[in-house]
């Protein structure tokens, strides 16, 4: 028998060097990058091109392509494939041999011959990824001092461990939502057009076990591995805990919260095979900033419906649009710029968050905004005599049943027929995929909370299916939104 097997020790030495050579040809991503390092994109990678690898191999730097020929340089989490963190998301570059990547202090993607796309503006040496995700930039070995790093430029993610200050915002892939903080809050904010901003989620602090200090500096968030998103001060004692479905459980999956692009805030912890669904800010999809588009109805419990009875809700949106102009003309309806839709039973969505006025009567209430240039619409409680004008394209008002809830819009003269424009198609690319992906894998998890109100479910992934990635390049100007409006 031994002697049998050393008689085959050649050929088995020759094959193990073949195995071993076969592995090692394809060199695995680098653990560092050192000064004078440089990429370009490999025209036959179809998604991601990896660069750099933490010590675990669950997190990769690389060039991650999207919309077929433009990249984005991107830390992804390997097993999912779902990136976490994207480098040059307002200026997107070709995916082509002209685009390098390159490391000379500064980590620079650049195009020799137009420009430099993106900057770390630092001068380091060497570049870095730690087992959190953290992207790093270091300038020495012995103690590193770290003169730039990815955690302090969030995207639309932040994970465990990772600060989020008040410096910084996280922003939703198709750019119509973020969030930030306030003095003693956290807020989400969307922006439907491009000079208002609308206020439509708020966490104050609970100041439990600490207070807030006036003057004590500003408040940070982080995600806690303990299954908690933690407000902080400048203690380590936080001044508000929003728990998680894992708190105190001990699960230990991974954790990232995710600003989603129907402008929920989300957290996921990742269990070996999925992300599963750990929190949500939003949990009634009525309260979501647009759930069922413009000009809809959104009924808890039962779903979305047009807030003109007359027409129908068809892939997921309403046949309405806004008007070209807001302006009333004195001297009666007829005159105006805009037709009038009126519907009782009506109630603005996160109206704690809006101002109003007492006015004496309906009539009153919808003078101030039909003459009104910015207002799209108001509702007036007649019970409470409160005036909401809206002051953002109206989207989803929440149906109410309470008659004395009169609402008032200006909409569109001509009701247009909307059509899916290629420009929101054209969006889906890898970064698509990935998050269909994930939501998919994450749809598993949520089922079960979101079965009971499936009909507005139904409606809200043709929302997502809209709103999935758009050119990241289009961010502010050419949201789905404002598609719809010019
Ligand atoms: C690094 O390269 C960029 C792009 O070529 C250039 O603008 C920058 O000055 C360089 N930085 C250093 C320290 O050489
Ligand atoms: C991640 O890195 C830290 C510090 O280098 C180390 O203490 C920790 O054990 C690492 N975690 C994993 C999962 O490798
Ligand atoms: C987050 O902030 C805390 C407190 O200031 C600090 O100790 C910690 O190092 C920070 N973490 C990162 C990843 O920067
Ligand atoms: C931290 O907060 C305390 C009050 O709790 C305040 O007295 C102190 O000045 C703060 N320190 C900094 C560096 O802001
Ligand atoms: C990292 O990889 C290990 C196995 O190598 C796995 O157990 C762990 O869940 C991974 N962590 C993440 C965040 O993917
Ligand atoms: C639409 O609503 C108006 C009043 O809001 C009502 O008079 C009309 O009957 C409704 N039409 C349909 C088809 O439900
Ligand atoms: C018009 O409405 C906006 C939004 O409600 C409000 O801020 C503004 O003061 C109003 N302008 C006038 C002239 O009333
Ligand atoms: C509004 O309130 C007034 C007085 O409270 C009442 O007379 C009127 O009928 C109410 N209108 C509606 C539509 O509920």
């Amino acid at each position: 028998m031994l002697i049998r097997s050393t008689s085959h020790l050649p050929a088995i030495l020759f094959l193990l060097f073949a195995a071993a050579s076969l592995v090692c040809s394809s060199t695995p991503p680098a653990q560092e990058l050192l000064r004078g390092f440089t990429a370009t994109p490999d025209p036959s990678v179809s998604s991601f091109q990896s660069l750099l690898q933490d010590s675990t191999g669950n997190f990769s730097l690389g060039f991650l392509r999207l919309n077929s020929n433009q990249l984005a340089l991107a830390v992804l989490h390997v097993p999912s494939n779902e990136p976490i963190w994207l480098a040059n998301l307002n200026q997107l570059v070709r995916w082509s041999d002209r685009t390098q990547l390159l490391f000379n202090g500064s980590l620079v993607i650049s195009d020799p011959i137009t420009k430099v796309f993106w900057s770390t503006e630092t001068d380091g040496n060497r570049v870095v990824l730690l087992n959190s995700s953290n992207l790093q930039i270091q300038n020495s070995n012995a103690s590193p001092t770290v003169p730039w790093q990815s955690f302090d430029f969030p995207t639309n993610t932040v994970v465990e461990n990772q600060n989020f200050t008040s410096t910084m915002s996280l922003v939703s892939s198709n750019g119509l939502y973020s969030m930030r903080l306030g003095n003693n809050f956290i807020g989400l904010y969307a922006k439907f057009e491009a000079d208002t901003e609308l206020f439509y989620w708020r966490h104050r602090a609970l100041e439990a076990k600490a207070n807030i200090v006036e003057g004590g500096g500003p408040i940070y968030v982080r995600v806690d591995p303990d299954g908690y998103l933690g407000m902080y001060q400048n203690g380590s004692t936080p001044v508000d805990v929003e728990a998680f479905s894992s708190f105190q459980r001990n699960n230990n999956g991974f954790l990232m919260v995710r600003l989603e692009p129907d402008g929920n805030l989300k957290g996921y912890y990742w269990d070996g095979s999925t992300w599963v669904l750990d929190y949500q800010a939003i949990s009634d999809p009525c309260e979501l900033p647009s759930p069922c588009g413009p000009y809809s109805l959104c009924t808890p419990g039962s779903g979305c419906s047009c807030l003109d009875n007359r027409t129908e809700i068809s892939s997921g949106r309403c046949d309405a649009s806004y008007p070209d102009n807001l302006c009333g003309v004195d001297g009666g309806e007829s005159a105006n710029n805009f037709n009038v839709l009126r519907k009782n039973g009506v109630e603005l969505p996160f109206k704690e968050l809006i101002t109003y006025q007492t006015t004496s009567s309906q009539a009153e209430c919808e003078g101030l905004c039909e003459r009104n240039c910015s207002c799209y619409g108001s509702v007036y409680n007649n019970g409470s005599r409160f005036c909401y004008l809206v002051d953002y394209p109206i989207q989803s008002l929440l149906s109410d049943g309470d008659e004395s809830k009169m609402g008032y819009i200006k909409i569109s003269e001509s009701a247009r027929k909307k059509k899916i424009t290629a420009g929101l198609g054209v969006g889906i690319g890898l970064l698509g995929g990935a998050m269909v992906c994930l939501i998919a894998a994450v749809g598993v998890g949520s089922y079960r909370m979101w079965r009971r109100r499936r009909r507005v479910k139904r409606m809200l992934e043709e929302e997502d299916g809209g709103a999935i990635p758009g050119p990241y390049k289009n961010l502010g100007s050419g949201s789905s939104r404002s598609i719809e409006m010019t």
